[in-house]
């Protein structure tokens, strides 16, 4: 089998990858772009809800976890929300905020692929969809030969896009960890994260299932978010509670303020005496959630029956409710995946691994996991231009 030559593969074409190959391409490096799926960049496709959330006003490094929290700093820096504005904007694509700085497409999500594949042909890259990879060997004095199933390429550089775990029934591998380790670099443990939490026993549950609040404050470890949670058969969801599974460590509590914005007890102080208790707690909470937080106190009964030692043990319960998740619903439902290939090993400038010139890692196959809200895209658009500069 004859041997092609190209500067630069990039494997993966979603998100990370299109931003890299792009930039590689319209810098004059000859890119070959992979990706085993048939469609492409259907996480971009099924994003935001089917209209993509393609970045944050507000993005910046704080936004982000990973066990080297600097990392995201230069290629953010250099690649902003600003820059990915203006693009889309260049494509005269329409796009609102929608909440909290959050930007997204008018007319649905497919204008961004579209615009990302456009790039990629100015950059006059060759496509090879639905193209797995056998092997990849060092080259000695440099480069990498890629062997796919068809063809044999050999490149100077050798970008990884291959995403997180999440979602493994539109294509999500592991395949971006295991090249990782073949060349020597550690991953950060992989848990699936902006993901729903469990709870037990699930009876509870369904009661309130469909039972939303907005807003509850919700704590976990260092994470802390004001946003809207939504009880469902089998635990809470919301994405206030899609944040903090990204903070929430297996074992570990999660505190939920379920009324951050009222003085419960001046609530109680200004409401009639012979109002039954689930009468009172309705006017700030659902009805329905009211109930079931009385039926679990005693039978409901009006306000002058409660002892004052009572109400303050319900008070507690709702301001500060702490609640230990058995699990998470795992990587089928989860937007990322935290953790990924250790960032100690990468150039924050380039995305290269120190160690193994020519070898990029890119977008969520790293350990970098940003906030719901447009700010995972972002990465994704930041460290694709970043290795695409420098590949
Ligand atoms: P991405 O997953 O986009 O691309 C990886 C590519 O690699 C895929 O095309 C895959 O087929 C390919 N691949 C995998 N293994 C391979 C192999 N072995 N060989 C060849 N190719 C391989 N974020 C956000 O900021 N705003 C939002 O609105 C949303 N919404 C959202 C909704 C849902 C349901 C999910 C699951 C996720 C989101 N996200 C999001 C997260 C966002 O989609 C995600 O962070 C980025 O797509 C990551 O970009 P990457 O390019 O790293 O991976």
């Amino acid at each position: 089998m004859s041997v092609k030559q190209v500067d630069v593969v990039v494997v993966g074409a979603g998100a990370a990858g299109m931003m890299a190959a792009a930039t590689a391409g319209q810098r004059g490096r000859s890119v070959l772009l992979l990706d085993h799926a048939a469609k492409l960049a259907e996480k971009i496709r099924i994003s935001g809800g089917g209209r993509c959330n393609f970045t944050n006003l507000d993005a910046r490094p704080e936004c982000y976890l990973s066990e080297n929290p600097h990392y995201v700093k230069s290629a953010l820096a250099r690649y902003t929300q600003h820059d990915f504005i203006k693009l889309v904007e260049r494509y005269g694509l329409g796009y609102h905020e929608k909440t909290l700085g959050q930007l997204f497409c008018d007319d649905g999500s497919q204008a961004i692929i579209d615009m990302l594949k456009a790039e990629v042909d100015a950059g006059g890259a060759i496509w090879r969809m639905e193209t797995a990879i056998e092997a990849v060997t060092a080259v000695e004095g440099g480069g990498f030969v890629v062997q796919t199933g068809k063809e044999t390429w050999q490149c100077q550089s050798l970008i990884v896009a291959s995403g997180g775990l999440s979602i493994p029934q539109i294509g999500a591998t592991a395949w971006g960890y295991e090249l990782a380790r073949q060349f020597g670099l550690g991953i950060v443990p992989t848990t699936a994260a902006l993901v729903p939490l469990t709870f037990q026993p699930q009876d509870l549950w369904t009661e309130l299932a469909g039972v939303a609040i907005d807003p509850a404050e919700v704590r976990s470890g260092k994470g802390k978010f004001r946003e809207a949670i939504l009880f469902t058969h089998r635990g809470v969801s919301g994405p206030a509670i899609l944040q903090i599974s990204s903070y929430w460590q297996a074992g570990q509590p999660i505190s939920i303020n379920l009324l951050p914005d009222v003085d419960l007890q001046e609530h109680f102080a200004n409401a009639s005496r012979e109002a039954h208790l689930v009468t009172v707690l309705a006017e700030v909470l659902p009805r329905s959630f009211a109930t079931v937080l009385v039926n679990s106190l005693g039978p409901n009964a009006p306000l002058k029956q409660y002892t004052p030692k009572q109400l303050s043990v319900l008070i507690e319960r709702i301001q500060h409710w702490q609640i230990i998740p058995s699990g998470t619903v795992g990587y089928k439902k989860a937007e990322v995946t935290r953790g990924g290939v250790d960032t100690r090993q990468l150039d924050s400038k380039t995305m290269m691994a120190k160690a193994v010139p020519g070898l990029f890692f890119i977008g969520e196959v790293v350990d970098v996991t940003g906030w719901l809200g447009g700010y995972n895209f972002q990465w994704a658009w930041s460290s694709g231009y970043a290795a695409g500069s420098f590949a």
